[in-house]
């Protein structure tokens, strides 16, 4: 390992200490200033925060669909679609943890006619919760680059054969491509928010969502919002919202009853 000299200002007294070089990346400052306590494959900075000063709290229709959703997740097979996955771990199987079971027992139990997901990536969730949708229901899934794109994809053509899969590559930052699928949109009874999770877009699409009328006010999942660039714009959610993370993804999972009229912004 090389080594670079440092000289560091300590009780008035010059001392030499020698780091390994790299340290002082931008990154290693976080990293060193807060070390991470435990050991994981894939851990990420968060914070916890109370709840009784955040307004938004879960209606009790939420908190009983919420209750049956974690109900069926717990009794769900997703094992076709974890076959479908080359190499292990195996994520539509793993429960709780990974939310691929939650999404599936929540389209059960909520029976939408229109889902819309925004983030399609290898098709995981997709195809999770094209498994419970009813025959005469249908998934749009966005997202800025075609499924086929992505070489450990789980979608086949096949997949979109029946037209209840269709997926658009349309950027839903910009409030144009929210304009050209308004309809569509407008008439989703669930939407599932997985893609940059930087908590920007989020926000966008929120307040995109603002300047439309849905037909049925929509159930609304996030992933990651325990994450923390996701944790601003979750708090700043004003419409009954629940942290469902112990029963969904490790990394958060969130559920929001979308209230027309309300600014769901501070
Ligand atoms: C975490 S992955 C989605 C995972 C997928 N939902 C699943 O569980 O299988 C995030 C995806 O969001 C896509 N994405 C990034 N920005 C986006 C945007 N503005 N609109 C739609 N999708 C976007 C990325 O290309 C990526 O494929």
């Amino acid at each position: 390992m090389q080594f670079r000299l440092q000289k560091k200002r300590l009780k008035k007294k010059i001392i030499k200490i020698e780091y390994p070089i790299g340290m002082f990346k931008k990154k290693n400052y976080i990293h060193k200033a807060l070390p991470f306590p435990i050991r994981a494959s894939h851990r990420e900075y968060s914070m916890i925060a109370s709840t009784h000063d955040d307004p938004s709290i879960p209606t009790s229709s939420l908190i009983n669909l919420s209750l049956k959703a974690v109900e069926q997740a717990a009794l769900m097979d997703l094992q076709e679609v974890a076959l479908r996955m080359k190499n292990p771990p195996y994520f539509p199987n793993i429960w709780p943890g990974e939310h691929y079971k939650f999404l599936s027992g929540l389209v059960k139990v909520l029976a939408p006619k229109v889902i819309v997901e925004i983030g399609t990536a290898t098709g995981t969730s997709a195809l999770s919760m094209k498994k419970t949708l009813s025959r005469d229901g249908k998934i749009a899934t966005f997202d800025i680059t075609s499924w086929q794109n992505y070489e450990d994809t789980l979608l086949k053509e096949k997949d979109f054969s029946d037209n209840r899969l269709v997926q658009y590559t349309d950027n839903l930052f910009y409030y144009e491509n929210v304009e050209k699928h308004k309809n569509l949109l407008q008439s989703a009874d669930l939407i599932f928010i997985d893609a940059t999770h930087d908590g920007v877009l989020e926000e966008k699409i929120m307040q995109h969502f603002q300047k439309l009328t849905f037909e049925n006010p929509p159930i609304l999942i996030f992933d990651d919002i325990r994450v923390w660039t996701m944790l601003k714009m979750w708090r700043n959610i004003k419409h009954p919202k629940l942290d469902l993370t112990s029963f969904g993804h490790w990394s958060g999972t969130g559920i929001v009853q979308w209230t027309p009229q309300k600014a769901h912004l501070k």
